[in-house]
């Protein structure tokens, strides 16, 4: 037998095995509800993003609509392990969203958030080790590191403005991003 068609065989009788692959239940519940929150984020961040470019900062538009994006792939990776766990993704869920009214309250409500999801995945990841369940601790770790990123953006927004004060930060976002 060819090479090529004994590993097309491995993989084939991989597929059967890992297709209708049962998660444990507290996992596939704390994915749902990891799925909530990004769903939650993904909204918030949105509108965000948009007042920002309605107000003409367009700097902060971009970056808050990338974060935004950010979110919607943690949330096609929970449904694709849920899915691959022959569990429902619930996508009509979601939590609380604050819409800040000024700049400093949106970037202060998301900071909020993205600090409660830091918890969130921490504490999935847990649960995911004490079932062996590495998959699932390899893919939330993936997605904390990018929470952390963004954390760490609203923390030096809210350094830029304390040092330079809320309006010559605002003037800094106009600027349309060099790409
Ligand atoms: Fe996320
Ligand atoms: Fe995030």
């Amino acid at each position: 037998m060819k090479n090529s068609t004994k590993i097309k065989e491995i993989k084939e009788r991989q597929l059967i095995t890992t297709i209708g692959m049962k998660g444990n239940k507290k996992v596939l519940t704390v994915l749902n509800s990891l799925l909530a929150d990004e769903l939650t984020a993904i909204n918030q961040y949105m509108v965000h993003s948009e007042m920002c470019d309605n107000w003409g900062y367009l700097k902060l538009h971009m970056a808050i609509r990338k974060q935004a994006m950010d979110e919607m792939h943690h949330a096609e990776w929970l449904i694709e392990r849920i899915i691959f766990f022959d569990g429902s993704p619930t996508v009509s869920k979601l939590n609380n969203i604050r819409i800040g009214k000024t700049v400093a309250e949106m970037i202060s409500n998301d900071n909020d958030y993205e600090l409660g999801a830091v918890q969130s995945y921490n504490d999935a990841i847990k649960l995911a080790q004490e079932v062996s369940d590495q998959g699932t601790v390899d893919l939330l770790t993936m997605i904390l590191k990018m929470e952390e990123v963004h954390i760490e953006w609203a923390e030096s927004q809210g350094e830029q403005i304390k040092q330079m004060g809320m309006e010559n930060y605002l003037v800094n976002q106009t600027e349309v991003p060099v790409k």
